[in-house]
């Protein structure tokens, strides 16, 4: 197991932890974000999806589980968000099973309620802990 740490004062200084996941892409195609409530889960996908030049980004404020973006260099992108989901029934119900039996990258906040379904899975688990307003400490497991 290798643990990457990072200490951000500032978010425009997420770009490095955006570039070594990047760079874990290579060998990994599902990554978890693991924090509290605001502490920049979304926020640091969005930066890695702008960075893999995803067209139709979608800055829509409305809460949605699934959220499913193209790449022109990495093909099709989900983004989940578990926080609604109550059981592993409701994931499944939701075709969790399609998502993961195709070969796309997927990004999950709130994973918690699929660890049965990602044990068996290789996956980095990128875990943020807010230090500060604007500071961050970034864990990354893989
Ligand atoms: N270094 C940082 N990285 C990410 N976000 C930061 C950082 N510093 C400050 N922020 C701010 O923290 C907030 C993070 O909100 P975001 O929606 O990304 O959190 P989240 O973890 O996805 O929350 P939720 O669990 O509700 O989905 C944003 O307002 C962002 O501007
Ligand atoms: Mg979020």
């Amino acid at each position: 197991m290798v643990s990457k740490e990072f200490l951000i004062e500032h978010i425009d200084q997420n770009e490095q932890i955006v570039e070594e996941i990047i760079s874990l892409l290579k060998k990994f195609k599902i990554f978890t974000f693991q924090a509290e409530m605001g502490a920049g889960k979304t926020t640091l996908i969005h930066s890695i999806l702008k960075c893999l030049k995803v067209q139709h980004f979608d800055g829509s404020p409305t809460y949605s589980i699934i959220n499913e973006y193209v790449s022109p260099e990495r093909g099709k992108i989900y983004h989940l968000d578990l926080f609604r989901l109550n059981s592993i029934k409701e994931a499944y119900d939701i075709g969790i099973e399609e998502i993961f039996s195709e070969k796309n990258i997927i990004f999950i906040e709130w994973p918690e309620i699929l660890s049965s379904f990602l044990k068996d899975e290789n996956v980095v688990h990128v875990f943020i802990n807010v230090i500060e307003s604007k500071s961050r400490k970034f864990e990354i497991v893989f």
